[in-house]
């Protein structure tokens, strides 16, 4: 039984917090998949405080706070795309990332989406998959001097959606 968290949509002041847990999320939980140079090109995209709050505010937004931490948070763009999905180290495995997709999805179909998307990391593939998603190509990301590689993923919406 997964416990219930509770949603709540970014806002500005959490910008901070967001960027810590960015950097934390992928220096830890992708280093099996990605070296330390890609990690840290990866972790720069978020460097700029103002850049990156902007991007976070032009998308849909959500995060989960548990005991006052900033444990997750996850972005739909264009009603199309799961452009973002990151889980602090420390919270990994207990749901965050299920509960932040889960209500991404419903956001996306509630809003007429048949279909959503993601560019996944490696790291997440299999999360992705196990959540009905299917690769239907593999890229290589250039970032700063790196090549990051990842795979764009697709889920229909609106059928089955809700065996949690
Ligand atoms: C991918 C990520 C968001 C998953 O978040 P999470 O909160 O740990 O995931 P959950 O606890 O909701 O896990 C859901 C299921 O996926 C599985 N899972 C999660 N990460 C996994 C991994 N790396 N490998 C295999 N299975 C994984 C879990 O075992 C769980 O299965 P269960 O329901 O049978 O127990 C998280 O690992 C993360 O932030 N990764 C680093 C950043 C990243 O790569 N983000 C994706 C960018 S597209």
């Amino acid at each position: 039984m997964k416990p219930a968290y509770p949603l709540r949509p970014f806002l500005i002041p959490d910008t901070a917090g967001l960027q810590d847990l960015f950097a934390q999320s992928i220096e830890e939980l992708t280093a099996d998949d990605y070296n330390e140079d890609q990690r840290l090109a990866w972790v720069s995209t978020a460097a700029d405080a103002e850049a990156f709050a902007e991007r976070l505010a032009g998308m849909v937004t959500l995060l989960i706070q548990v005991d006052g931490e900033y444990a997750g948070f996850g972005s739909l763009k264009d009603n199309k795309t799961l452009e973002m999905l990151y889980v602090h180290p420390y919270y990994a495995g207990q749901g965050i990332g299920t509960a932040l997709a889960d209500a991404l999805e419903r956001i996306a179909a509630g809003r007429g989406a048949t279909e959503i998307a993601v560019d996944a990391s490696d790291t997440a593939v299999p999360f992705f998959e196990a959540r009905g998603y299917a690769g239907t190509q593999r890229n290589m990301m250039p970032l700063d001097d790196q090549w990051l590689p990842n795979t764009t993923m697709k889920k229909p919406l609106g059928k089955k959606q809700d065996d949690a």
